[in-house]
Order: C-alpha cells, then sequence, then structure tokens
C-alpha cells in the first residue's frame, strides 16, 4: 500500500465517516447473547506487516471472535497433524451453501467440504491435541495469544449461549461422528467449538493476527512465531476460496484478497507479505457477513489495488 502514514490514516478516517451513516443489514440474533451488540459499533484498524499499526472508531471495543477463530485453528491443525492428515479429515473445496449448512454431509461425502463452514471448523477443532478438556482449551489458547500478542479471555455468557442454541453444529458434530470424521470427545471437541467462538478481541486484535497471516506466521508487534510459515499458503489458499461462505465468489472477483467474516461482525482480509486489515460493524448482510465490512474492504482494494490478479 503505497500512501504516506498521515494520508493513509486520513483515508481510514474518511472511509469511516462515508460507511458510519449506513445502516443496512442486521446484529445477529440466532444465538440470543450476540442480538446485545451495540448496531452503531463500527471500527477499522490495519497493520503492516512491518508492525505499523492504523486504527479508526470503536478500535477498543470489544467482541467474539465467532467464525473468525476458524482460520487459526485449522492453522492449529495443520501443524499439529501435518497436511495429509488434516486433509483426511476435512476438504478445501468451497460449497457455495451457508456457513452452517448441513446438506452435504451424507453419506457419499461425509468430510466436511472446508475448514472454514461450521461442519469443517468441528471437524478440526475435534484434532486440538491435549489430554482433556482444559489442557486442550489452554493449547488453543495460547496459539490465539501469539497471534494478538497478549492473554486472551472466553465470554462466558456467549459461550453459554452458544452451547444452549447451537442444536445445529451438535447434530453435525453427531453425524460427523457417525462417519467417523471426529472421535469420541464429540461433546468436548464441541464445547472448544463453541469457546473459540466466544473469544472476546477487538478491532486492534484482529487486525494484528490477520498482519500475521501476512507476515508469513509471524506476529509483527511481538516478534513470535504463530504458525509455522510452511502453512501460511493452505490457510491463505483456503480463506480466498470459502473464507466468506457463499459470497466467497463474489468476493474473489471484487476485492480479490484472502478474508474471513464471523457473525458479530468482524472481517480480516490478508495481503501477503503487506497488511492484515480488519473491520468491525455487527449490521450484517444475508451471508452473515458484514455490511460495512464489506464495503470498507471493497474500497480500499480499489484505491490500494490491492486486487491479486
Ligand atoms: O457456529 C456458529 O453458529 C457461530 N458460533 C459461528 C458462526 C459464524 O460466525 C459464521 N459466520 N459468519
Amino acid at each position: 500500500m503505497s500512501a504516506s502514514s498521515e494520508s493513509f490514516q486520513a483515508i481510514l478516517d474518511s472511509l469511516y465517516h462515508k460507511y458510519k451513516g449506513l445502516t443496512d443489514g442486521k446484529v445477529a440474533s440466532y444465538i440470543p447473547e450476540l442480538a446485545k451488540m451495540n448496531p452503531n459499533w463500527f471500527s477499522i484498524c490495519v497493520v503492516t506487516a512491518d508492525g505499523r499499526t492504523f486504527v479508526t472508531g470503536d478500535a477498543e471495543q470489544f467482541f467474539t471472535i465467532q467464525s473468525i477463530s476458524k482460520v487459526f485453528v485449522y492453522g492449529l491443525a495443520l501443524e499439529e497433524h501435518g497436511r495429509e492428515a488434516v486433509l483426511a479429515k476435512v476438504g478445501v473445496e468451497p460449497t457455495g451453501d451457508p456457513f452452517n449448512s448441513i446438506i452435504r454431509l451424507d453419506e457419499y461425502s461425509k468430510r466436511p467440504d472446508n475448514p472454514m463452514i461450521n461442519a469443517g471448523a468441528i471437524a478440526t477443532t475435534s484434532l486440538i491435541k491435549g489430554k482433556g478438556a482444559t489442557e486442550r482449551l489452554n493449547r488453543m489458547l495460547d496459539m490465539f495469544r501469539c497471534y494478538v500478542g497478549h492473554d486472551v479471555y472466553i465470554d462466558m455468557s456467549v459461550f453459554v449461549s452458544e452451547r444452549s442454541s447451537g442444536h445445529r453444529n451438535r447434530a453435525m458434530a453427531s453425524l460427523m461422528r457417525h462417519f467417523g470424521m471426529i472421535d469420541d470427545r464429540m461433546d468436548e471437541s464441541l464445547d472448544l467449538y463453541f469457546q473459540q467462538c466466544s473469544m472476546m478481541v477487538n478491532c486492534r486484535d484482529l487486525a494484528t493476527m490477520a498482519a500475521t497471516l501476512a507476515n508469513r506466521g509471524i506476529n509483527p508487534l511481538t516478534g513470535e512465531r504463530a504458525v509455522p510459515s510452511r502453512y501460511i499458503r493452505d490457510i491463505l489458499s483456503v480463506m480466498y476460496t470459502c473464507g466468506m461462505y457463499n459470497f466467497a465468489g463474489q468476493w474473489a472477483y471484487t476485492v480479490g484478497i484472502p478474508a474471513k467474516s464471523g457473525v458479530s461482525g468482524g472481517i480480516i482480509a490478508i495481503v501477503p507479505r503487506q497488511v492484515g486489515i480488519a473491520v468491525f460493524s455487527p449490521l450484517l448482510d444475508a451471508h452473515g457477513s458484514s455490511v460495512r465490512g464489506i464495503k470498507v474492504c471493497e474500497e480500499l482494494s480499489r484505491q490500494f489495488e490491492l486486487h491479486m490478479f
């Protein structure tokens, strides 16, 4: 991205003011605790691969990471088991279906299509190693700590809300257990999945996580490695093709960089070797992605010619 620090900050501020008034979309309500989010929250943050940070809006406001966690847990599964073993349990094909779809988990496919949809994320979460629930949770939190650069915590109310309303996720886990795609720690793994979705971050944290991927796995603010560089290509490829669910094709066409959204309103996008971008605004479109987040990323991509092709 070629712009002086001052002019880049001015561009972020002007994008914030341009889209602050856009009130299209709805706050997620299928998890009761998420419905309490303030629809006005809005922030944009960019962290460069050499460690400069630009923020505008409510950058310190905490929210739960939701599906954006799937990216990082996929990285952990790759690190702990290697490419072949992970591929045996979860594919790399986009589905064209919503994030919570169960329809392709059948006798013929058995294996979830990719790690960015709920079924695939439950499968990668089930691969997290450790002797029991606490050890596995701590391993996961420690992985997230490397990406954000400080300790991370789980929002208990959201976790309990997810766990008590997540019947569809439970159904998918049961099916995968039946097919032998996940092991008999199913309930423990489901809890881990709900916990990862309920991890608290702010927009600044998300941009740092994105920048760590842009910087080939090294957190540019702390210098700590979060994931081996050989898996960056796997992570970014599935983000590019599957990260925005059944909007992934349109996103690849218009924005043209790997990205991931979550139902609390976060979106991360990565310009490899350059920057990590994060936008947070809880008003969602029909695909479960932030309306303002998409607009901001489209505009950044256009202005700075970020599209990969
Ligand atoms: O499994 C769920 O329903 C949520 N905890 C995560 C879903 C999510 O963020 C989908 N993203 N747009």
